[in-house]
């Protein structure tokens, strides 16, 4: 079996899962979404992730049409049914398939869709990739704990750092704070001190990152949830990336200019051993 969809009760391969063109999530980006990695046929973290898409779709008003339980069931159902090894699920909930109005349409259900996407091989745990950065302006809404389908500045300022060589663009307010990356969180080594944004309306709370969070306070490690600028930024000897898609990956250059000494430098090496350590006891034991 290929890469397999569930779509309002139905499962389809995924090329043949469909929805109406009056859905809402292609109308207005009126939905939310999320996504999990897949180890070893196991969903990594799927509980974290399964309460960030209800926390999401509360704060737009959207009633995930399925339970907690039910989703995880049709979730194990779809890995085991694509044979998946490795990969990644999708899911994604709008508010429904009806005539285009603004107003929250009344009596509909809303659209649930889950796919897994088979990437084919096993990550290669110790091949770390560093990538290169750029700084670019915060473009989006002041709710992005919010992880809506509304990606459009994020997509607008990636393809700028990739038309520019690089990997991701770390993102900063009117006010030089930097917020995160466009589909990660940014950490930072700044005077011998993790840094991260912290929780708020400006970023997403990354599973990943509060991974990372862990792994340095039961460490030791001084690690702070505490905003940092671009200023504070040239300071910084070490800086990573967070993401389910792209686990830690180390910045070797933000703007052309080189970070630190060793990429990954030694605080992200352990950061990178440690998290490999809870992928293997979570889903290869
Ligand atoms: N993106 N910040 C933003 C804006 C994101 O889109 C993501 C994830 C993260 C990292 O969150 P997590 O560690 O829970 O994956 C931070 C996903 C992977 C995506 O859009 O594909």
């Amino acid at each position: 079996m290929g890469n397999l969809a569930w779509l309002n009760g139905n499962i389809y391969e995924l090329d043949d899962a469909k929805i109406g063109v009056q859905d809402r999530g292609f109308l207005f980006g009126d939905g939310v979404y999320d996504v999990i990695k897949i180890y070893n046929s196991k969903p990594f973290r799927l509980s974290a992730h399964l309460d960030r898409l209800e926390k999401s779709s509360l704060a737009i008003k959207i009633d995930i049409p399925n339970s907690k339980k039910e989703i995880e069931n049709i979730t194990k159902e779809l890995i085991e049914k694509s044979k998946c090894s490795d990969g990644f699920i999708y899911m994604q909930v709008t508010r429904g398939c009806t005539p285009r109005d603004h107003f929250f349409p009344t009596g509909v259900t809303p659209t649930l869709l889950i796919y897994i996407l088979d990437i084919g091989f096993p990550p290669s745990k110790r091949d770390v990739k560093p990538t290169k950065c750029i700084t670019l302006p915060d473009e989006r809404w002041m709710n992005c704990h919010i992880k809506s389908t509304n990606l459009l500045p994020n997509v607008l300022a990636i393809q700028k750092a990739k038309e520019a060589s690089g990997g991701e663009a770390i993102l900063f307010r009117p006010d030089g704070v930097i917020t995160e990356g466009t589909r990660s969180n940014i950490f930072a080594v700044i005077d011998n001190e993790v840094r991260t944004h912290p929780e708020s309306n400006l970023i997403l709370a990354g599973i990943t990152r509060s991974i990372a969070i862990d792994i340095f306070r039961k460490s030791n490690t001084p690690c702070f949830e505490k905003a940092f600028n671009l200023e504070d930024l040239n300071k910084a000897t070490e800086i990573w990336t967070t993401s389910t898609g792209s686990e830690i990956t180390p910045v070797y250059s933000v703007d052309e200019t080189m970070i630190g000494e060793a990429v990954p430098g030694p605080v992200c090496r352990y950061l990178i051993e440690e998290f490999w350590k809870i992928v293997e006891t979570e889903c290869y034991s």
